[in-house]
C-alpha cells in the first residue's frame, strides 16, 4: 500500500504518530545497547587487565574483587596508616654491622649439631626447624627435650628473631647472646650438665679449631664467649620479607584486595595496640588468661622479675610468619588462626569479629609470611 500524502482520517493519523516514532525509539534502543558494549567492556577489561586477578583461580571471587575495588577503590588510606602504625622489615637486623660470614658459617655449625646434646641426639634445629618452609618452629604444643621429656611451652619461630629486644615468652633474656648458652644447658631441652662440658664437646671436634680461628682472628681458641655471638650473627641472618612489606614500602598492589580489607580490620580492632610495630608484636606483655584457663604451674613473667603484678603476663607474640607456626600461644593449646584470632575477641577487641572478618585478616596475615615459604 502506498502512502498518501494528505491525512485522510483520524485512524491515519495516530498510524503516522506511531511511524514517526519508530526513529526515536530505534536510537534509544541503540543507545541502551552501546551502554551496555560500554560497562561490559569497562568489566571485562578490569577482569583481565587488573595486576592481580589473573592468578587468582576462583573466577567469582575475582569478580567479586573486581566489583569490590571498583566500588571501594581502598588502599591508600590503609597504606598510610600501616606506614604510620606497623612499618616494613629494615634489611638488616640490629647489631648485625659486624657479623661476618666466617661467624655466621660457625654459628651456622653449631646450629645444627647434635653432639652438642647430652645424648647426642637433639640440636637447635631439632624444635627450631629451618628446611624448607619450616618456619623455625617444632609443630608442637609444647617442645620436647633430648630424652623426650616434655617441655613447659610452644617454641616460638626464631626468624627474624634478631629483630627482638626481649626473647622468651616470660621476657628473661634480652639478647641473643645472652640467650645463646641456655638450650644447651636446660634439663628440658639439651640438658648438657654445664658449660665445662659444652667446650669439651666443641674440642672434641677438631673442625671447630678452624672454624672459630677462621671467625675470631684475634682470639681463635674455642670459648663460650665467642660461640655466643657465632649463634647469634647465625640467627640474625634468618630475616624474611613478606609481600606485605613490599606493600608497606609503598608498593599498593602488593596485596589483593582481600588482604587489605584484612589488613583494614586488623587495624581498625587495634590489634597493633599490643602486636605493635614492624615485627608486629614482641615487646610488650600482657595478661590473658581471664576467659582461658592457662596451666597453672606456668606463671610467666613472673617467674623471672617475682613480682605479683608480672603473674600470668606473657610476651605479645610477634605475628611474622604467623600462618607457619601453629599451634599457638605460649602453651601451644590453640590449634588454628582462626579460633586464635576468635580469642582475641575476649582481650581488649572493641566488638565482636565476625566469621568473614576472621577470614579476611587470615589473608592479611598469610601475607606476613616470607616470600619463599608462602602458604
Ligand atoms: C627442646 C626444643 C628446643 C631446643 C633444642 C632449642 N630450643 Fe630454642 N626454644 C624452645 C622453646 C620451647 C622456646 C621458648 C621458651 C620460653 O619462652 O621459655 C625457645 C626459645 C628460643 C629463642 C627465643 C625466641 C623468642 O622469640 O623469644 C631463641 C632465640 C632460641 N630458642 C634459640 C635456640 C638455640 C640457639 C638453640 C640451640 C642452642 C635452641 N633454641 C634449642 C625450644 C627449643
Ligand atoms: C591486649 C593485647 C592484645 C591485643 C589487643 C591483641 N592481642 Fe593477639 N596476643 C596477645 C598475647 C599476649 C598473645 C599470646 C598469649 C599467650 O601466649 O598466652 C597473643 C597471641 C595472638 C596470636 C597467636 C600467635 C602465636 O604465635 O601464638 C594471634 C594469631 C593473635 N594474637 C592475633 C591477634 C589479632 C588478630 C588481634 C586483633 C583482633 C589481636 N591479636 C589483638 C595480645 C593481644
Amino acid at each position: 500500500m502506498s502512502f498518501p500524502y494528505g491525512l485522510q482520517n483520524s485512524s491515519e493519523k495516530v498510524c503516522l504518530t506511531k511511524i514517526g516514532k519508530l526513529p526515536r525509539l530505534k536510537s534509544m534502543f541503540l543507545r541502551s545497547i552501546y551502554s551496555c558494549v560500554f560497562f561490559c567492556s569497562f568489566i571485562f577489561s578490569f577482569l583481565f587487565c587488573a595486576p592481580d586477578f589473573s592468578s587468582s583461580q576462583n573466577k567469582e571471587q575475582s569478580l567479586q574483587k573486581t566489583l569490590g575495588a571498583f566500588l571501594l577503590a581502598d588502599g591508600w588510606d590503609v597504606l598510610e596508616e600501616t606506614k604510620s602504625k606497623i612499618g616494613a622489615l629494615p634489611a638488616r637486623s640490629p647489631g648485625s654491622e659486624s657479623d661476618t660470614e666466617a661467624t655466621v658459617n660457625l654459628g651456622r655449625k653449631i646450629f645444627s649439631d647434635r653432639n652438642l646434646s647430652l645424648n647426642q641426639i637433639q640440636s637447635c634445629t631439632t624444635c627450631h626447624i629451618l628446611d624448607g618452609r619450616q618456619a623455625g618452629t617444632d609443630g608442637q604444643s609444647v617442645s620436647r627435650g633430648t630424652f623426650g621429656q616434655i617441655g613447659r611451652r610452644n617454641a616460638p619461630s626464631i626468624l627474624n628473631v634478631g629483630y627482638l629486644k626481649v626473647l622468651f615468652w616470660d621476657g628473661r633474656k634480652s639478647s641473643l647472646e645472652e640467650q645463646a648458652v641456655v638450650p644447651f644447658l636446660d634439663p628440658l631441652e639439651m640438658a648438657l650438665p654445664s658449660e665445662a662440658e659444652l667446650l669439651n664437646r666443641l674440642n672434641a671436634d677438631s673442625q671447630y679449631a678452624d672454624l672459630f680461628k677462621a671467625a675470631f682472628p684475634g682470639s681463635p681458641s674455642v670459648s663460650i664467649a665467642s660461640l655466643r655471638i657465632a649463634l647469634s650473627a647465625f640467627q640474625r641472618t634468618l630475616i624474611t620479607p613478606s609481600r606485605f612489606d613490599d606493600f608497606a614500602n609503598g608498593n599498593i598492589n602488593a596485596l589483593n584486595y582481600y588482604e587489605k580489607r584484612g589488613l583494614r580490620t586488623f587495624l581498625n580492632l587495634g590489634c597493633t595496640n599490643c602486636h605493635e610495630g614492624y615485627m608486629l608484636g614482641g615487646s610488650q606483655f600482657k595478661k590473658l588468661d581471664t576467659v582461658y584457663s592457662y596451666n597453672p604451674n606456668d606463671q610467666g613473667r613472673y617467674e623471672f622479675t617475682g613480682k605479683d603484678e608480672d603473674k600470668k603476663f606473657f610476651r605479645v607474640p610477634s605475628l611474622r610468619n604467623v600462618t607457619l607456626t601453629a599451634p599457638y600461644f605460649h602453651d601451644g593449646s590453640v590449634r588454628n588462626l582462626e579460633a586464635a584470632i576468635a580469642r582475641m575477641n575476649h582481650y581488649e577487641a572493641p566488638r565482636e569479629i565476625s566469621a568473614s572478618e576472621i577470614t579476611e585478616m587470615i589473608s592479611f596475615l598469610k601475607s606476613l609470611s616470607d616470600k619463599n615459604r608462602e602458604n
